[in-house]
């Protein structure tokens, strides 16, 4: 459930603050790199010591670090340039895609990382003596940090300061790796969801509903737009 919270709340909060977002963007990307030191500093004494959370705090802090927030945001991103542009929520989504990837990108930094240095210290060597059954794990481990590198330029080059420094062609064509970033995000989070003890369901075919979605309402504008481009030229030549 708490994916589905994170994502009607971000949803509410995009929309609600659209204007906001667009011109007073340092205030939020500086409220989630705020957010993101204070999750890292949380995981890390929770590495070193016995700091535990809990009640609402905890799961508002697992929402943050299981990567559930930030892909809301990626998700908004997505359907911003899928449905139909006629709509409201759509041209509002569109409007702030650039920030809202931005506050998406800030808030899987920890995910991210943490999770790899956990592998590193935790993980592996386990791993190595035999202890754990890890088929599962290490593919959905070496999928997200795949995942992550991939989002690594196109975070950076969000920027409307970078984006201006660059060629427009060239700029266009990198952020066309969006698409296996989007690709590689659901195989992790399905293969995460798999690898559970017990499978939960709902989790399940929420997130293979929501991709399964948005790659048919994009496939399908792309195919009306194809269409429209042979119109035109064909027009153009009689
Ligand atoms: C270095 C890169 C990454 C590593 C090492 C990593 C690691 C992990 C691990 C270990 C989990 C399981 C957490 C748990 O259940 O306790 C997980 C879950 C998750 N990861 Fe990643 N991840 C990475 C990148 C990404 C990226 C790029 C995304 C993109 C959105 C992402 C989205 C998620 C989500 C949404 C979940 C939780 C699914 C759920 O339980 O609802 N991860 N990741």
């Amino acid at each position: 459930m708490i994916f589905i919270y994170s994502l009607a709340i971000i949803t509410i909060l995009s929309l609600g603050f659209t204007s906001s977002i667009k011109t007073r963007y340092s205030i939020y990307y500086s409220l989630a790199a705020f957010i993101s030191i204070l999750i890292s500093i949380y995981e890390i004494l929770r590495l070193l010591s016995n700091a535990k959370l809990s009640g609402l705090i905890l799961s508002v802090e697992k929402a943050f670090m299981h990567g559930n927030v930030a892909v809301s945001f990626f998700i908004l991103v997505m359907f911003a340039g899928a449905l139909n542009t006629k709509w409201n929520i759509t041209r509002k989504l569109f409007s702030i895609r650039a920030q809202l990837a931005i506050l998406g990108s800030i808030f899987i930094l920890p995910h991210g990382i943490l999770y790899l240095v956990r592998f590193f210290v935790l993980k592996l060597p386990n791993i190595l003596s035999g202890k754990t059954n890890s088929t599962l794990y290490l593919i959905y481990m070496a999928v997200g940090l795949t995942a992550f590198v991939i989002l690594i330029p196109l975070f950076i080059t969000s920027f409307k300061k970078v984006r201006t420094k660059m060629n427009a062609l060239q700029w266009k064509k990198l952020q066309r790796w969006a698409y296996p970033f989007y690709f590689l995000s659901y195989i992790h989070i399905l293969i995460v969801l798999l690898n559970d003890e017990k499978i939960d369901l709902i989790r399940l075919i929420g997130y293979s509903f929501i991709f399964a979605s948005y790659s048919l309402l994009k496939l399908l504008k792309q195919l009306k737009i194809n269409k429209i481009r042979v119109k035109n030229s064909s027009s153009y030549s009689r």
